[in-house]
């Protein structure tokens, strides 16, 4: 019987994202607070011929562009093996909303195949495979509450985990997130005011706190894309029990921190009611993580 191994893949939201000119390279230089939460793809990874692909729900991609295909193939080039596996994604985290499932998925092939091949891989190797991958696939290897720099794919330091409960909604619409950096190109750059004052609420604990600080300053530039973005953010800070809310990375989600489990439960039903996809979740500490399970 084949050992299959299965990887629990996150979402993520960015509790501060300060984003700079861009950068020679055509990337753009940016400060980050990324923060995984609960809700979650599942990656399975099996022993099988030759590179098999399958998906649960169709992203209107061909297998080969998808980032956890190619994540298969960039880590066996590096490891010097054949992508003799088959990769089965069961998606939950919707496409296009800024949550980086695709990033989350890529990080999860290559931290499952580094375990299903025994590989004695530096984490410095893993994260050199994933920041060719994807901005914020790095991130996913280790996960939790940290500040990213570079163009996003940079750690620079642990931030303290505040355990936030929060709701997660999303438009419909996805923004690609090309397009919204280059809407942001075509706004007037100014400063940013720095990730410390999100830095200091999330040393203080409070959750409260850590959401007025939430900050995106891409929200206007992705606003100018999927006007629902606007909609969304200001419902939800009319919600009751929600303390502050924000776009999640270039959107076109939005989320919200809520002041119990029972309200992120409450501005979830309310925001179906209205149409829109939502999933109440919260904040967790950790990346992509392994578990083992046997293949029938
Ligand atoms: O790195 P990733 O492939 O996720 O980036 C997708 C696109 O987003 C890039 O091609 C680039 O246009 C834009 N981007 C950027 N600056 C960043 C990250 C992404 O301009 N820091």
């Amino acid at each position: 019987m084949a050992e299959a191994v299965v990887v629990e893949a996150p979402a993520k939201v960015n509790l501060y994202l300060g984003v700079g000119p861009r950068r020679g390279d055509g990337y753009h230089d940016l400060t980050t607070v990324f923060q995984t939460v609960e809700l979650s793809d599942r990656v399975t990874i099996e022993p099988a011929e030759s590179l098999e692909f399958e998906c649960d729900v169709d992203l209107g991609i061909a297998d080969s562009e998808n980032l956890a295909v190619r994540a298969a193939l960039a880590f066996a080039a590096v490891c010097g093996r054949h992508p003799a596996v088959r990769v089965s994604l069961r998606k939950q985290i919707p496409a296009g909303a800024g949550l980086a499932g695709g990033s989350s998925d890529a990080a999860a092939v290559i931290a499952g195949l580094a375990e299903m091949w025994e590989m004695d891989t530096s984490d410095a190797h893993l994260r050199t495979t994933a920041a060719a991958l994807g901005s914020d696939v790095p991130f996913f290897l280790s996960g939790g509450t940290s500040l990213y720099t570079g163009r996003g794919d940079e750690f620079a330091a642990r931030v303290p985990f505040v355990p936030l409960d929060i709701v997660l909604v999303y438009v419909g619409v996805p923004v690609a997130t090309q397009e919204a950096y280059s809407a942001f190109d075509s706004f007037p750059h100014t400063p940013t005011p720095g990730p410390e004052a999100l830095v200091a609420a999330c040393a203080s604990g409070d959750p409260a706190r850590v959401a007025a600080t939430l900050y995106n300053n891409m929200t206007d530039a992705s606003v100018g894309l999927v006007a629902g973005i606007a909609e969304t953010l200001a419902w939800c800070q009319r919600e009751k029990g929600v303390l502050g809310a924000a776009m999640a990375g270039s959107g076109s989600a939005v989320f919200a921190v809520c002041a119990s489990a029972e309200s992120a439960e409450e501005v979830a039903v309310h925001a179906s009611r209205r149409g829109w996809w939502s999933c109440a979740t919260k904040a967790i500490e950790r990346g992509v993580t392994l578990g083992l399970e046997e293949a029938s």
